[in-house]
């Protein structure tokens, strides 16, 4: 009784899909920041470094295991095992993969809300309603319960409708959005006099700044904003075509998800700095620069309100990208336990996306209702530990367990001569050895 499953109608629906998932709050928020707080070009450089290196290589292991399998990781990993230890492995990172999407999720969809009810607030101020307006920027449980629940929404309403017409259209229609909103705001903030000092902050380089810290800093943030570890991307790879050369679609998503953060740093940084020409603080008692919630929050709504009528257009703006850029991250997360509903327990879609969105929704209302407690805690587990862990396990599947000539003949379709490629030379053994010993000196360090 299952239905047929879905796939992607072209590549060009896959790359929207997926660089929409890898293109989310961790770009436009959380790499200009970690930029200008660690030595700013030489964050940048590093960053593109373990992109390439490290973040890519994992993302191919997802992305061929999830077409091969054609089914969620739980299922695609089993499928792949060859006795009873890796299938224990299979099942331990399978529904490790579904926990930590699943938390994942809750934090997001209370960040993402935080985005909507900030994208609402000039249409407040624009009919008179200032007291609304107030309740909107201020946090409040109610606030945080009444957007956390609106965003899920959306995010269900889009996965219930499926791969093609939910995921595809939507993601379709929302990428080029962005794209086009962030060049329009670039120009308008790069015109404002502050700007500049933005600029200089963000591109030059200060070595001096390079630590261990920092590379575990740039180590998370690349397996976050590439949607890696948890089997997002192992389900979007199982919904692609076979006639698609997976190593050059996983080429453009890293590409487009590099260049989105490096471009939103082009916005964010500036636009600090015009707001402190604008008599807004940006940098905290302790002389670091404002990076956390109080950024966008604060400062930029700040820098907004002192612009008067442009800016509520620019705020508008700002806030409808946030909101698009979370939206097509949230529901490549959503999809993970969603799909393993449908494959597994054999659920309807739609029941599936119910069930599965408001358990999701309740975890984020008892973060909501426990904020100082649990909100730091739970960002901290999933994306500090669980996706760094999980990304170990998915690259020893793909260059230990997996046997070698499936995993050659799966990358051979769509790429006839991939043998003879560089990266047919190096990338077997990297995921086998330099990944998982990459990524665990990462995270040893971590625990020291
Ligand atoms: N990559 C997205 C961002 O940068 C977030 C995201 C989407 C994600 N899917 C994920 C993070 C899966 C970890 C796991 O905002």
């Amino acid at each position: 009784m299952s239905a047929p499953r879905g796939q992607f109608s072209s590549n060009v629906g896959f790359l929207m899909a997926a660089a929409g998932s890898a293109v989310g709050l961790g770009n436009i928020w959380g790499f200009p920041t970690k930029a200008a707080s660690n030595g700013g070009a030489a964050f940048v450089v590093i960053y593109l470094l373990l992109a390439f290196v490290l973040a890519y290589p994992a993302l191919m292991a997802e992305l061929t295991i999830g077409r091969h399998a054609r089914r969620n990781m739980v299922q695609a990993l089993r499928e792949i095992s060859t006795g009873p230890v890796s299938r224990f492995f299979a099942n331990l990172t399978g529904f490790g993969g579904i926990l930590i999407a699943s938390l994942i999720l809750s934090f997001y969809a209370i960040v993402a809300g935080w985005m909507v009810a900030h994208l609402a607030e000039p249409f407040a101020t624009l009919i008179g309603a200032s007291s609304t307006a107030d309740w909107l920027t201020s946090s409040s449980t109610a606030r945080n319960m009444t957007f956390t629940a609106i965003f899920s929404g959306l995010t269900m309403l889009i996965i219930a409708s499926g791969v093609e017409k939910g995921i595809e259209r939507w993601s379709t229609l929302l990428m080029p959005s962005l794209i086009i909103l962030l060049l329009l705001l670039i120009m308008y903030v790069l015109t404002q006099p502050g700007a500049i000092i933005g600029l200089q902050v963000y591109l030059m380089p200060d070595f001096s700044q390079v630590s261990p810290e920092l590379l575990l800093s740039a180590m998370g943030q690349a397996f976050f904003s590439l949607s890696l570890g948890v089997g997002t991307m192992l389900i979007y790879g199982s919904y692609l075509s076979q006639q698609e050369s997976l190593p050059r679609l996983g080429v453009l998503v890293t590409l487009i998800d590099v260049g989105i953060a490096f471009t939103a740093g082009l916005l964010i940084l500036p636009a600090m700095y015009v707001a402190q020409e604008a008599g807004t603080q940006i940098f905290a008692d302790d002389g670091s620069l404002i990076a956390g919630p109080g950024l966008i929050l604060q400062v930029l709504p700040a820098l907004f309100d002192s612009m008067g009528t442009i800016g509520l257009v620019v705020a508008l703006a700002f806030f409808a990208l946030m909101t698009i850029a979370s939206l097509t991250s949230s529901i490549s997360m959503l999809e993970v336990p969603v799909a393993f509903s449908i494959e597994n327990l054999k659920l309807p879609r739609r029941s599936a996306t119910l069930l599965v969105g408001l358990i999701i929704f309740a975890i984020s209302s008892v973060i909501i209702f426990n904020f100082d407690a649990l909100f730091g805690l739970v960002i901290s587990i999933s994306t500090e530990y669980g996706q760094p862990l999980l990304g170990v396990s998915l690259c020893i599947f793909a260059g230990w367990i997996w046997r070698r000539d499936q995993l050659l003949q799966e990358l051979r379709k769509g790429h006839e001569n991939i043998e003879q490629t560089l990266f047919w030379k190096i990338w077997p053994w990297y995921v086998r050895v330099v990944c998982p010993l990459l990524i665990l000196a990462a995270f040893v360090q971590t625990l020291l």
